[in-house]
């Protein structure tokens, strides 16, 4: 492992090495987006290319499907593969029953169809995700752009029915032009602060018209594999109920920081 990565980046890395220890061959695996999922594509990438395991991906969204097929994973699509053995994505908060937000990256929506078609759901994560409650990062929930500002004062005016803290439904933007997902859908981030009740929340954010999905992954994850700077990690299990700490064993010769830039 490069002395020079940031002990954020070093905490993702071993996060994303060791959750490819899951992947046995011949499997489907669901690959998801953002950071830290970015290095597990790049480590599952070199086991396939080094190794010469034989996976099928699906990804979550075109970025992924582009740096997957950068580093010589087989890439198709869901509607080929319809079921997964496993996925592996990053998230913006766990909390003690290994429920997320996700949605950071925007790839909410393929990121949940993805991780409900999978036999199981591998998190990984930096410590920083980890929170005794849901809801200081923004919600994220995917909606249609048409007729969006009535979708939006729906919106905030349920969250005025529910337990939460912060009420504001803020339409995400990149730059000076809204956001837009892989689907051309918009994103509102949603500044709850705390949600006491996710499974109320959800049902009811996915139950006004506009709504495409939310950000809220309940019952979904399995396990989580979370890095530490030193090259550590913890792996939790929600359906054992076990929590093991283990050591990363890292390649001197591992090539996955050069030529292919996230
Ligand atoms: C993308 C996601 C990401 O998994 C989440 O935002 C975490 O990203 P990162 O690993 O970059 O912190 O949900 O939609």
């Amino acid at each position: 492992m490069p002395a020079e990565l940031s002990p954020i980046d070093r905490a993702k890395y071993v996060a994303a090495r060791r959750a490819i220890g899951f992947v046995e061959d011949g499997m489907r695996v669901g690959l998801g987006t953002g950071s830290t999922a970015a290095w597990m594509v790049k480590c599952l990438g070199e086991v396939v290319r080094e190794d010469g395991l034989m996976v099928t991906c699906v990804a979550t969204s075109t970025r992924t499907a582009e740096l997957a097929q950068q580093v010589g994973l087989t890439v198709k699509t869901l509607e080929d593969v319809r079921w997964l053995d496993v996925t592996i994505d990053g998230t913006d908060e766990f909390d003690p029953k290994l429920n997320l937000i996700k949605g950071g990256g925007g790839a909410l929506l393929r990121e949940k169809i993805v991780a409900t078609a999978s036999d199981q759901m591998i998190v990984i994560a930096d410590r920083s995700k980890q929170v005794d409650r849901l809801g200081a990062f923004p919600l994220p929930v995917e909606i249609v752009p048409f007729g969006w500002k009535t979708t939006q004062a729906l919106i905030e005016e349920m969250l005025s029915n529910v337990e939460v803290m912060g009420r504001s439904a803020k339409l995400r933007m990149d730059g000076t032009e809204p956001f837009r997902s892989d689907q051309g859908n918009l994103i509102l981030d949603l500044h709850l602060r705390r949600i006491s009740n996710p499974a109320q929340l959800s049902l009811v954010l996915n139950q006004i018209p506009g709504v495409v999905e939310n950000g809220l992954f309940l019952d979904v994850c399995d396990i989580v594999v979370i890095g530490n700077s030193d090259g550590t990690v913890e792996l939790r299990d929600i359906n054992s109920g076990t929590v093991e700490h283990e050591r990363v064993d890292l390649l001197d010769g591992d090539n996955i920081f050069v030529d292919i830039v996230d």
